[in-house]
């Protein structure tokens, strides 16, 4: 019987995963002379396809920047100063800007998904549709990743690894148990999203909390809109044709904004549950985990997508570090940096789910959200507070 041939292949970071997390780091150490590989289960057209986030805050807009990957985000993004929290009949305006100093910038994750890949088109770099991706020796100097690609084994031996691979993912399935603690916290609804091309309804976001349940207002250009409506955990996708979720949207907004509504056929549609799970450490040996592949935050705030980037930027740092002073201080904090902003975000994120959201057969909390959505309205500390989480906090 013959052993099949596996071919041997080093690098210095092996990236597994190639969502915002892994091509944005990927790019931000070739930018250094750092040479990676991203090793990817999915073709790049999945990838590209998947309709997901759209707010970046500006430290990922810087963060894409200095990865040379930020000038048509920033050229086809749209900037915004403020959002609309619509409840009681009436809204309220969140002005940023004047709030914080800083605003949001509308962008696909698609569309980002596509500059990330076109920075690392050249042959190699991203390995697409690799299957079977197993991490070998995390604990040890020369760590591996075992993969088939092109229907042919691979091993690709680096220095780390980097685990960007989504809630999913292979990273954090092969840890043992006992070393990782996972903190998570299920909400009892979802979210059913559609994308049409209609124009928005608004120039800006609008979060409304209504008797019926949550509804959101986004957009990914002027011409394109992205709605979304909480919905009950167990419905599916089938149950909800177009013209039920238009009459939903509409019944859940002031007057002012449902008269507004154009409304036209769903170019996606699906339905996300709310979660959210921090797992701890963030760093074993010489595997890093980044992004979802360590963290999920409800999508209330569009938080996911940031924090991923941020961890991007604490693991980049560690790295260029490493390989320009041989010192591996930051990296050996990755852990700790990471987790103080993600816990944050995770805060904030459950704070806002729980203040917008309809929580069956629970009047006192319902009653608890009236005054605190007038609190907000009334008090400038409270909607600072507001606007500072929902721009990203400030790196220390
Ligand atoms: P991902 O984008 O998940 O990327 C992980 C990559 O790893 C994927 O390409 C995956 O194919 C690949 N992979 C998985 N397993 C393996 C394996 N075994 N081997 C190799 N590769 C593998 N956030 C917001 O802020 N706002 C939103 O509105 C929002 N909507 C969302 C809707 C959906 C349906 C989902 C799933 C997420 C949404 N998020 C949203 C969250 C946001 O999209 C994520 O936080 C963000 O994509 C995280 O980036 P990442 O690179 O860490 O992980
Ligand atoms: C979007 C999603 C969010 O969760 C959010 O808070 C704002 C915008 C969006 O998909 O556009």
């Amino acid at each position: 019987m013959s052993r099949r041939a596996v071919t041997v292949r080093s690098t210095q970071v092996a990236i597994i995963g190639a969502g915002p997390a892994g091509l944005l780091l990927s790019s931000l150490l070739a930018r250094e002379g750092i040479d990676s590989v991203v090793v990817e289960r999915e073709s790049r057209e999945h990838v590209q396809g998947r309709i997901r986030a759209g707010l970046l805050e500006w430290t990922t807009v810087e963060l894409l920047r200095e990865a040379g990957v930020g000038g048509r985000a920033l050229r086809e993004g749209l900037i915004h100063e403020g959002f609309d929290v619509a409840f009681a009949g009436g809204h309220h305006r969140l002005d940023l800007k004047a709030l914080t100093g800083k605003t949001m910038l509308v962008y696909g994750q698609n569309e980002l998904q596509k500059d990330l890949a076109e920075a690392r088109s050249e042959p190699g770099a991203v390995l697409w549709e690799a299957r079977d991706v197993t991490l070998h020796d995390w604990d040890q100097e020369t760590p591996r990743v075992s993969y088939t690609h092109a229907g042919s084994r691979h091993e690709l031996r680096c220095d780390f690894l980097a685990g960007c691979d989504g809630y999913h993912g292979a990273s954090r399935a092969g840890l043992p148990r006992a070393g990782l603690t996972l903190y998570e916290r299920v909400y009892p609804f979802g979210w059913l999203g559609l994308l049409a091309d209609v124009p928005p309804l608004h120039e800006e976001l609008v979060y409304a909390n209504h008797e019926r349940g949550f509804a959101l207002c986004s957009m990914r250009s002027r011409g394109r809109s992205r709605y979304y409506v909480q919905c009950p955990l167990e419905d599916k996708v089938e149950e909800w044709p177009d013209a039920r979720f238009w009459e939903e949207l509409r019944l859940r907004l002031p007057e002012r904004y449902s008269a507004r509504l154009v409304t036209g056929p769903a170019l996606e549609k699906s339905i996300v549950p709310l979660r959210s799970l921090v797992t701890e450490p963030m760093r074993f040996g010489r595997l890093f985990l980044v992004g979802d592949a360590a963290h999920i935050v409800p999508p209330t705030g569009a938080k996911g997508l940031n924090l991923a980037a941020a961890d991007v930027r604490v693991l980049s740092r560690g790295l260029i570090e490493f390989y320009r002073n041989r010192s591996a201080t930051l990296l050996e904090e990755y852990s700790a940096r990471a987790l103080s902003r993600v816990w944050k975000a995770t805060r904030f994120s459950w704070w806002f789910t729980l203040l917008m959201h309809r929580f069956a057969g629970d009047p006192f909390a319902r009653r608890l959200q009236s005054a605190e959505l007038e609190y907000l309205a009334n008090s400038e500390a409270a909607a600072r507070s507001l606007a500072e989480n929902y721009v990203g906090l400030s790196f220390d």
